[in-house]
């Protein structure tokens, strides 16, 4: 089988477990990787032995490529998907997809009328935990959903700037709401609030230290999904789901450990995995880009997802209730 050609733009966190994971793959050659941050590039690409660039459409001119992954912050979206599909390149790109609802809306009418394979990195869908709770879910659908994604505040420099990663509930909390509507549908409306206060350490953040979001599904079910990144430590990540005699609940500690526990008037079953669901939804798109199978995140799918988070960062910011599809129609 002839080796895949891939390459990677931006080589912060994300990318080092995007690139470990392809690295292990004998029909993949990682042939070039950039980075705005001088130095970075290099680094990573002496690793894979590959060629640096210090941006990603130097890279996309040069290269000769199967696909691109893109691993960078979400005000870097929009010309690098652009510049992708002007080449018909697959490409699998973090999430979230953007800053803004418009930029995401405008690359997704591009893959719509290219047809190029994408895929986006909402990992948890590619856990066996979680298809585990959607069988169990089917008897029992969810009445109430509640979610936390209690945590620090992430170090790097773009994240604690509105302007920089959108706010917590857009760059993190997204994974939720994503979630939510795999297991629970499509959300109608949503009606949010936050806060702001100083964060020690981060002088020049504007991004919200907590926010919570008041959720009505399409399927009758009402749930509420909270974030903070006030704390000092990483406290707690997951979803509850609950049905007629039925708690599901899961849970992130890290990108590899999660756990799922069942409970009923029996008592709780709890199930720990350490499968690592960000190698298998590379394989899932290698796949897609070599045969034409199904992703089971592509563009269009995650689309939805961040207008859910676009509408309840909204609702916060505006203070009144707003529909996700009425933000995507
Ligand atoms: N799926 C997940 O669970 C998961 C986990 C972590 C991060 N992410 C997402 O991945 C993205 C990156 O996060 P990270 O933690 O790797 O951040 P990071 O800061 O560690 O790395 C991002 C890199 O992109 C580079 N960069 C910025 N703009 C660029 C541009 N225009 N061209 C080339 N390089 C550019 C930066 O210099 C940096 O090296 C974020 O959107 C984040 O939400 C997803």
């Amino acid at each position: 089988m002839s080796r895949l050609r891939v390459g990677c733009v931006g080589t912060g966190f994300i990318a080092g477990r995007h690139l470990g994971a392809l690295s292990g793959l004998d029909d993949v050659e990682i042939v070039a990787v950039a980075d705005s941050l001088p130095g970075r590039a290099e680094e990573v690409a002496a690793r894979y032995g590959a060629r640096a660039y210090p941006d990603g459409a130097a890279l996309l001119d040069t290269e000769e490529l199967d696909a691109v992954w893109f691993c960078v912050p979400p005000f870097a979206h929009g010309p690098l998907e652009t510049a992708a599909l002007a080449r018909r390149l697959p490409f699998f790109v973090e999430k979230p997809l953007a800053l803004d609802l418009g930029t995401a809306r405008e690359v997704a009418r591009g893959v719509r009328e290219t047809g190029v394979v994408t895929a986006v990195g909402y990992h948890w869908r590619h856990l066996d935990l979680v298809a585990r709770a959607a069988e169990l879910l089917r008897d029992a659908p969810p009445q109430l959903v509640t979610g936390h994604w209690l945590d620090r505040t992430p170090a790097a420099p773009w994240w604690s700037r509105r302007n920089g990663s959108g706010g917590q509930v857009l760059e993190q909390t997204t994974h939720l709401f994503d979630l939510a509507r795999h297991l629970v549908g499509e959300v109608a409306t949503v009606s949010s609030g936050e806060v702001t206060r100083p964060r020690q350490g981060f002088p020049s953040a504007d991004a919200p230290t907590a926010a919570t979001a008041l959720l009505g599904f399409a399927s009758g079910a009402v749930g509420t999904i909270s974030s903070t990144s006030a704390l000092g430590w990483r406290h707690a990540v997951g979803l509850q789901l609950l049905g007629a005699g039925l708690v599901v609940e899961l849970g992130e500690r890290s990108l590899t450990d999660h756990e799922l526990r069942v409970s009923t008037v029996d008592g709780a079953q709890v199930t720990v995995s350490d499968e690592d669901p960000i190698a298998r939804e590379d394989r899932e798109f290698l796949a897609a880009v070599r045969g034409g199978t199904p992703v089971q995140v592509p563009y269009e799918e995650a689309l939805r997802t961040h207008a859910l988070a676009w509408a309840a960062d909204l609702s916060a910011r505006e203070g009144r209730p707003v529909r996700p599809d009425e933000e995507l129609s």
